[in-house]
């Protein structure tokens, strides 16, 4: 697995229809992902960031090329292993939060690890654990239009880590944010990358963030420049 990375692509390219219209939106995406790495994606908007990170993500399916994630090719196996593999090996975070509204925050955090099968006794112990690891002990039974925005994105992070997944992608995870608390926001992620040595895709527009990864990518036009 290590020779793939845990997760890797190989001449993706994505086309959508729109009306009589063809448009091709990657062209041919090579990636790979390295264990513990931290990848940054920069790009215009339009240019195929969010699309590549759905592909990878197994969220949609790519028009040609590969995604093999955890040794794993997703274009070949079933709809219900694929789910499966999705829950136990990648966290999401996007711009806004996408937690549920009428649940609590440790409800949140703890659906994950319910859906994996698990307990709620060890679904609840797990997600309190984590929610006071990234300072959000004190607002378990709070619903996310209870907190702040960097709250609500801090839950969102704990959220996406809870199944400790092998890779985290993350869509423009501070961008809703003033840059203080998104500076929070990646301290915590890089914090929780070298703990637990997970691998990180983040797209950002924010320069200063983005070097700080291991590795800067830049996209244009559906392609990796
Ligand atoms: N479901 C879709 N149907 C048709 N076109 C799409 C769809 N999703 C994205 N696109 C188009 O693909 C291009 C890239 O979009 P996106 O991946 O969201 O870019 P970015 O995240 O870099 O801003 C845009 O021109 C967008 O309009
Ligand atoms: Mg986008």
């Amino acid at each position: 697995m290590s020779e793939f990375g845990i997760l890797q692509c190989r001449q993706l390219t994505k086309r959508f229809q729109q009306g009589d219209l063809d448009v091709d939106v990657l062209k041919g995406v090579d990636l790979t992902i390295n264990v513990g790495e931290r990848v940054a994606i920069m790009g215009a908007s339009g240019s195929g960031k969010s699309t590549l990170l759905h592909l990878l993500g197994g969220l949609e399916k790519s028009t040609q090329g590969e995604v093999i994630l955890a040794g794993e090719n997703l274009n070949t196996i079933s709809a219900s292993k694929l789910s499966k593999l999705r829950n136990s090996s990648l966290g999401f975070i996007y711009q806004f939060h996408h937690l549920l509204g009428e649940f609590t925050i440790l409800e949140n955090v703890a659906m994950p690890v319910l859906i994996s099968g698990c307990s709620i006794k060890k679904a609840r112990k797990e997600a309190i654990e984590l929610l006071n690891r990234v300072g959000l002990g004190h607002r378990l039974e709070h619903k996310p239009g209870e907190l702040s925005g960097g709250e609500r994105q801090r839950a969102a992070v704990a959220r996406a880590l809870i199944n400790r997944p092998k890779c985290v992608l993350a869509d423009e995870p501070t961008g809703n944010l003033d840059s203080k608390t998104a500076e929070q926001i990646y301290q915590l992620m890089l914090e929780l990358n070298q703990e637990l040595q997970v691998s990180f895709l983040v797209v950002t527009h924010d320069h200063e963030l983005a070097e700080r990864m291991d590795r800067v990518l830049h996209m244009e036009d559906g392609l990796i420049v």
